[in-house]
């Protein structure tokens, strides 16, 4: 499975302000969203092109632009913070919804929506910033490739070992595009050295 952690000062200096307990939410919105530029920009760097023409103020000459349709599909609620900066860069793409939940003594991942658009031969941008045991990005994945993506991409800021694991054995061809790869899980699956509960500081749920 194909494995992309950013090196990146600006990408590593946005990840530390995040890491930071004293980061209150309303900072937190927006180092998550400049973040996702970054992770954006990197997922996109191999995608299709194709040749355009375009007029310049001075004359003609050849351009590219993507070639095919991408989907955006955060999940709930982390991946939601995610979303504005995708589609600032990528205005066009349509969006699905996921929403999973874990069970707060289990750490297992339950689902309480789905809405995907068609995802046929597209490619899907999988938003969720946090892969800890593996479970909600399994289950998400499960529906996009399930669904007919042709590719799918997971955009996430911090990665655990055991989260990578669980997906490569399953999703050999998924693209994981991550700003850190963390040390460990806690014994309540939190990721360490992490940023905790990303929901609960991006909206201020403590
Ligand atoms: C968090 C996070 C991921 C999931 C990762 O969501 O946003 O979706 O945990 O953990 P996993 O890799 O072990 O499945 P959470 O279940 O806390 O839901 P919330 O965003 O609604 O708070
Ligand atoms: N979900 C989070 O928000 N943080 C973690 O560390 C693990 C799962």
């Amino acid at each position: 499975m194909p494995l992309t952690v950013l090196d990146h000062a600006l990408a590593a200096h946005l990840v530390t302000r995040l890491r930071d307990r004293e980061t209150p939410p309303e900072q937190f919105r927006p180092l998550t969203r400049a973040l996702t530029r970054i992770l954006v920009t990197e997922a996109t760097r191999r995608l299709p092109t194709r040749t355009v023409t375009v007029r310049t103020p001075l004359e003609e000459t050849a351009g590219v632009e993507i070639a095919g349709d991408i989907v955006a599909v955060p999940v709930l609620r982390a991946g939601l913070g995610m979303l504005d900066a995708v589609l600032e860069m990528l205005p066009e793409a349509s969006v699905g919804y996921v929403g999973l939940e874990r069970d707060e003594t289990t750490a297992i991942a339950a689902s309480y929506y789905c809405k995907l658009p068609a995802l046929e031969d597209k490619t899907a941008l999988l938003l969720d910033p946090m892969l800890a045991t593996g479970g909600s990005a399994a289950w998400a994945a499960n529906q996009l490739t399930g669904a007919g993506a042709a590719q799918v991409f997971l955009l996430c800021v911090v990665a655990a070992p055991q989260g990578i694991a669980r997906l490569a054995e399953s999703f050999p061809t998924l693209q994981v595009i991550a700003a850190s790869l963390d040390r460990d899980l806690d014994d309540r699956k939190y990721i360490l050295p992490g940023l905790g509960d990303y929901g609960d500081r991006l909206y201020g749920t403590f």
